[in-house]
């Protein structure tokens, strides 16, 4: 006992000793611990293969693309005569990048913008110039209408999701627009179309009725809403001949904004009507609008913030989970066979606009956190994926959680951009179901789930598995149990980056892009080391 420094051994050197004895032995305490936490940060996965599940619809990874800020001016269109190498107008280096992530739809021309647009405003070699009260109140110079929103579609090979003005509009004119669109009998509005320059019908493979109703849309009741919907699924008809018995356009009314009593009696509105539906009207879809605020108005910080932002804003996406339960249950109530979708057509990170930037132009940074946000947000689709069967993030370029931002003839892609790039494989691939105990990450107090995963069998009959690793201290050695699935070989790629808050730049556009990482295969088991703070996607071959 060489420290037992009492009685006469009580000098001041032993003393001293002591102390040094006592700090040495809290270290090497302090090691032990954290050397026996950090052994307990083994995750273990199993996937189901004979269990699939529904389809993860290739819509769920859909675009919004609203007239607001530079999301579609200097985003998507800069016009022929500009500098910036285009085709018609629309920037060549957006649609190249737009279709590695093989966008499948474009919710257009809103959000708010939708309930204020007049389509005959855009359409025709002269242009009315109008205003964009809810956005800045900027001039809407209505160069990008009808025909280039179409051509831009086709260009990024899309489809279209038109939003008909339900709000300041009349069910006429979104008839009328439709007809012109669609029609491929010779009627006034289809030659006026082809005089426009597109004799052939446009195909509309999505229609929005009417963009948040019970609030920038209108203020309306539920009542008062519905009344006006059933009138606009009644007459705002597709007339294209590809798209009458296959290919039907789905029609998609103005659903909830949160969760709670208010919401609650909105879907139950709408769907105990559709329950008892006549042949003179019908919906396909029922949207809903959820971003991750935390608070309004947007108050967070989408730069240079640390860990308890990051924690917080992603304990609160998480919250879409309950939202979709929620609105499901209300769903199934009225339509058990799921006919109806939920289409989730608004989410999304909604932050403080950046320092300087019109605040009108919803501009904001997009970091390491937004791509976790996004992936946690896509698995939970994909685990609801036999009702939620559409999705699309607000918004594409420049606005919000974009995939990209452009600045003149500048552009660079977000972590955002390369998250939906990664899910590719995921579109239109079977759900697998996954077990594994997902362990907990605490920051302040704030405490979520550390690990998260989802797996499917992709149309090319390939394996492919996501995980997401929330904690932004802690690798995490993956061990994947392919009971039933034989793997021949095994490739994977991870998005992270040195910090939470890491972003890619004009100037250094590549601090966050996917990297190849290393996946053994084994004795049935796949593993791998999931890096803090990262999205990994995994493909196997069988
Ligand atoms: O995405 C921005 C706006 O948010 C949309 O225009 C509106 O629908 C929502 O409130």
């Amino acid at each position: 006992m060489p420290f037992l420094c009492s009685g006469y051994l009580a000098t001041p050197k032993c003393k001293s000793r002591a102390i040094r004895f006592a700090i040495f032995s809290v270290v090497l305490a302090i090691i032990f611990l954290t050397a026996s936490f950090a052994a307990a940060q083994k995750i273990e996965l199993s996937v189901d293969a004979s269990k699939p599940g529904a389809k993860i619809s290739r819509n769920l990874f859909g675009q919004f693309a609203e007239h607001l800020g530079h999301g579609i001016y200097d985003g998507i269109w800069v016009g022929p005569e500009s500098t910036i190498p285009n085709t018609r107008g629309i920037r060549n280096d957006v649609v190249a990048a737009l279709r590695a992530i093989k966008v499948p739809d474009v919710r257009w021309p809103g959000g708010c913008f939708a309930d204020e647009y007049h389509w005959r405003n855009g359409i025709g070699p002269q242009r009315a110039v109008t205003l964009n009260p809810n956005w800045g109140g900027v001039i809407e110079p209505n160069t990008f209408g009808t025909h280039e929103f179409m051509d831009f579609i086709n260009q990024i090979g899309s489809e279209a999701y038109v939003s008909v003005n339900v709000g300041s509009g009349t069910p006429h004119e979104a008839a009328d627009w439709l007809e012109y669109m669609t029609t491929a009998q010779p009627t006034t509005l289809q030659k006026e179309r082809a005089a426009n320059g597109h004799p052939d019908p446009y195909k509309v493979a999505f229609l929005g009725i009417g963009n948040e109703s019970w609030d920038c849309g209108g203020n309306m009741t539920p009542e008062y809403y519905l009344d006006r919907m059933k009138v606009y699924s009644r007459f705002v008809r597709n007339f294209n001949p590809a798209q009458q018995t296959e290919d039907q356009m789905l029609k998609i009314a103005v659903g909830p904004g949160g969760s709670g009593p208010r919401w609650d009696e909105w879907t139950d509105t709408i769907m105990k009507a559709y329950q008892n539906h006549s042949w003179s009207w019908d919906i396909n879809g029922l949207s809903m609008h959820s971003y991750t605020v935390v608070q309004w108005p947007p108050s967070f910080k989408s730069v240079g913030f640390g860990e308890t932002e990051y924690a917080q804003i992603l304990k609160s996406t998480l919250d879409m989970d309950s939202l979709i339960k929620e609105q499901s249950a209300i769903m199934d109530k009225y339509d058990p066979q799921k006919k109806v979708a939920l289409v989730i057509d608004e989410w999304g990170a909604w932050y403080a606009p950046l320092p300087g930037s019109n605040p009108g132009f919803l501009v904001q940074q997009n970091s390491l956190r937004d791509a976790i946000l996004a992936a946690l947000n896509l698995n939970i689709f994909a685990r609801h994926a036999d009702r939620v069967r559409m999705a699309n993030i607000a918004q594409m370029i420049n606005v919000l959680q974009a995939m990209i931002m452009t600045d003149k003839e500048k552009m660079v892609l977000t972590p955002t951009y390369y998250v939906y790039k990664m899910y590719v494989p995921f579109q239109d691939a079977t759900f697998l179901p996954v077990t594994f105990e997902s362990g907990t990450y605490t920051h302040d107090k704030i405490s979520l789930p550390r690990v998260d995963a989802i797996a499917a069998k992709a149309t090319d009959g390939k394996l492919w598995l996501e995980i997401t690793n929330v904690d932004p201290n802690q690798s995490a050695q993956l061990e994947v149990n392919l009971a039933g699935v034989s793997a021949k070989s095994a490739s994977g790629e991870t998005l992270t980056a040195p910090k939470v808050d890491s972003v890619n730049t004009f100037q250094a556009p590549n601090t966050v892009v996917p990297k190849p990482i290393s996946v053994k295969t084994q004795g049935g088991k796949l593993t791998l080391k999931l890096e803090p703070k990262s999205v990994t996607v995994v493909s196997l071959e069988q």
